[in-house]
């Protein structure tokens, strides 16, 4: 297979993880004898910095010629603290999900055996618990109509029957693929536009009868998922609910460091890491680039190649077992790795199977 990659490295440790996603993913294709290059392009605050546009023309016109892209992460200190900043590195992101069509943000729920004594959540509770949360990533109120007033501010959250629809499907089809069980998450018992997905959501259902369809308010949901994180198959909410929800569940598995995602929709997906541009640790070689390389993971399987993203898989799972880990996730006593060495640990583990 020919595939072009867009590299979006970005800020912190952004630029760090990806060169480890791209040698996995290099390592991958020699493996299997596939054709993939490689653009990188300017986003966040690296890139406002450098042409002052986190999103820049150019960097969209890569994603759009490339299959895929493989995001790491974006964000800095200097612009947090500042609420009167005119662009924001955040904004970058936003506009790249929006300009590419990334409606369906993918992101699972998953726990690693050797790490579950890092969840706040108790052993028995959390162990084997296996879920994907789909959250709409285009709609809503992150870009609905705003007004911001010294006095009066307000965002709104407007969704269409056709949004709610494409993304239901999305989320339809995922429990069809696992097991058959999809919870619809909102607050339908307040919001208008609750109402209108569970309508949707009510009216699609019987197309799908193997499926089990319940509905969860938001607050009971963000409940559920600590009590009983295992109730869960694959949970569909709309852009805000899903933001939160996902880092709930990306701690309660004790894996952040380890969780990837994809976003997907009408224009070129994108890969990336859940967790954020870790500024603080920048440059120091530190980071988990697992995420990043569970991202290549997702990335082959979203183009069918299952064996290579099963490759991928075991190599992380095999780094993990021989104790290749990066230094928050390392037990007691066990050498210290970097980013650099976990992710050579991994392509070579690849190129010698
Ligand atoms: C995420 C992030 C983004 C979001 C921010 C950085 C705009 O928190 O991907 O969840 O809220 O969507
Ligand atoms: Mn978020």
């Amino acid at each position: 297979m020919n595939l072009k990659i867009a590299v979006l490295a970005g800020d912190g440790i952004g630029p760090e993880i990806s060169e480890q996603g791209v040698s996995v993913l290099t390592a991958v294709a020699e493996k299997f004898g596939h054709q993939v290059s490689y653009k990188s392009a300017l986003c966040g605050a690296a890139a406002i910095d450098a042409v002052g546009d986190p999103f820049p023309e150019e960097t969209f016109n890569i994603c759009q010629e490339a299959d895929a892209v493989l995001f790491s992460a974006v964000g800095d200190p200097k612009f947090d603290n500042n609420p009167s900043a005119k662009v924001r590195p955040e904004q970058g992101l936003l506009a790249m999900r929006k300009k590419l069509g990334l409606f369906a943000n993918i992101r699972p729920v998953q726990t690693f055996d050797c790490l579950i004594h890092k969840s706040p959540l108790k052993d028995e509770l959390v162990r084997g618990a296996d879920f994907i949360c789909i959250r709409e990533l285009t709609g809503g109120m992150y870009f609905g109509e705003k007004r911001e007033g010294d006095d009066m501010a307000y965002d709104t959250n407007k969704y269409t029957r056709p949004e709610v629809e494409r993304i239901l499907k999305v989320g339809y089809e995922y429990a069809m693929r696992r097991r058959k069980h999809l919870t619809v998450v909102d607050k339908a018992n307040v919001l208008a536009s609750s109402r209108l997905w569970r309508k949707v959501a009510q009216e699609m259902a019987p197309q799908y009868p193997e499926v089990q369809t319940d509905f969860m308010y938001v607050d009971n949901a963000s409940m559920r998922m600590i009590q009983e994180p295992r109730f869960f198959d694959v949970m569909v909410t709309e852009n805000t609910f899903g933001d939160i929800l996902t880092d709930e569940g990306s701690c309660i598995s004790g894996s952040m460091g380890l969780l990837p995602s994809a976003s997907t929709g009408t224009g070129t997906p994108v890969f990336e890491p859940i967790h954020g541009s870790w500024p603080q640790a920048k440059g120091l070689n530190i980071a988990n680039p697992l995420a990043q390389i569970l991202s290549v993971a997702m990335l082959l399987e979203y183009f069918d190649l299952k064996e290579e993203g099963a490759l991928v898989r075991e190599a992380v799972d095999a780094s993990l077992e021989a104790n290749v880990r990066t230094p928050e996730i390392q037990v007691e006593g066990g050498a210290k790795y970097g980013t650099r060495e976990v992710g050579q640990w991994i392509a070579d583990y690849i190129r010698r199977k």
